[in-house]
């Protein structure tokens, strides 16, 4: 098995290594980046490529790590005991009717190698990465109700994406193998742009590259704008035909690019830009 990008994902040679290295070691990928730098597709996109079912586990902060063992669903159980006759009770005897299974145990009794994501691992308390460190060491865990060990038939290809909202423990850490998805140079965002816009005019898009890393290149911006902001604003930018003369700033004018609401998330930064706009008009 080896990653070699995909024809709708652009990943560099340093994050096929990364891809490659956890797939070797059998380690859980730690993923980190920007908001937008494609974290999430990745996973989607190597469990593509490598044809691996996609498992995912969309980490939110009241979720915790037992979610994605299993569940023991007493409520229903109790409900059952006391409305069902003779027939009903040999479900309700045997608890194993009453255990949903999280992903990490679907992932681990699946018959054949799956891919397994565990997105957004900071957004959950500080206890959640430390909850599952045996049982993404030796991918298994013990079922109390059901007295049953379970281990993975195969270790499934983990990959783990944070956005670094909180600091994940050394000891899952050790755990990892780790890649920073790096903010894409220009000629990596081209190459990311032509995935997604084939058709679109070179010149207008050369304008709308060079004003978009002129704003992420502001000094002092709250929230730079990222890949998925670029891609939104070009698809409308297309969408509204919006000539290219619109977006290049002459000698004679500096621009606020058209539909900036799209690059920009917030009014500080936008006043910083407009501030930084004037001066340079006045400066000319
Ligand atoms: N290398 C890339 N190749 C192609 N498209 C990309 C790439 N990186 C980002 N994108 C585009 O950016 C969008 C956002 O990517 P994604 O949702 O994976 O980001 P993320 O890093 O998970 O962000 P967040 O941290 O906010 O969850 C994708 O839908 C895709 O269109
Ligand atoms: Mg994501």
């Amino acid at each position: 098995m080896k990653f070699q990008g995909s024809d709708q994902y652009v990943a560099t040679a340093d994050l096929m290594l990364a891809v490659n290295a956890a797939i070797t070691l059998q380690r859980p990928l730690l993923v980190k980046g920007e908001p937008g730098t494609g974290k999430t597709m990745l996973a989607e996109e190597v469990a593509q490529a490598l044809n691996l079912p996609l498992l995912q586990w969309h980490v939110k902060s009241t979720t915790k790590a037992q979610q994605g063992l299993y569940e023991y669903d007493a409520v229903s159980r109790l409900r059952d005991s006391q409305l069902s006759g003779i027939e009903g009770t040999d479900k309700v005897r045997n608890i194993e009717n009453y255990i949903v299974k999280g992903v990490l145990w679907q992932a681990f009794e699946a018959d054949a190698p799956v891919a397994l994501l565990i997105d957004e691992i900071d957004k959950a308390d500080i206890e959640f990465p430390n909850d599952l460190l045996r049982e993404l060491d030796r991918m298994e865990f013990y079922c109390y109700e059901t007295r049953q060990l379970i281990k993975a038939k195969h270790r499934p290809l983990v990959f783990i994406t944070s956005n670094n909202e909180k600091e994940l423990p050394d000891a899952f850490l050790r755990r990892c193998f780790f890649h920073y998805i790096k903010f894409p140079d220009a000629p990596t965002m081209q190459k990311i742009v032509d995935v997604h816009f084939p058709d679109i005019k070179s010149e207008m898009l050369a304008a709308a590259m060079k004003t978009f890393f002129d704003v992420r290149n502001l000094p002092g911006l709250k929230k730079k704008p990222s890949t998925s902001e670029l891609l939104d604003w070009l698809k409308l930018l297309v969408a509204e035909d919006i000539p290219t003369e619109a977006l290049k700033s002459g000698d004679d004018k500096v621009l606020i690019p058209p539909l900036v609401g799209a690059l920009l998330k917030n009014e500080q930064d936008l006043t910083l830009f407009e501030k930084l706009v004037f001066m340079q008009r006045n400066n000319r």
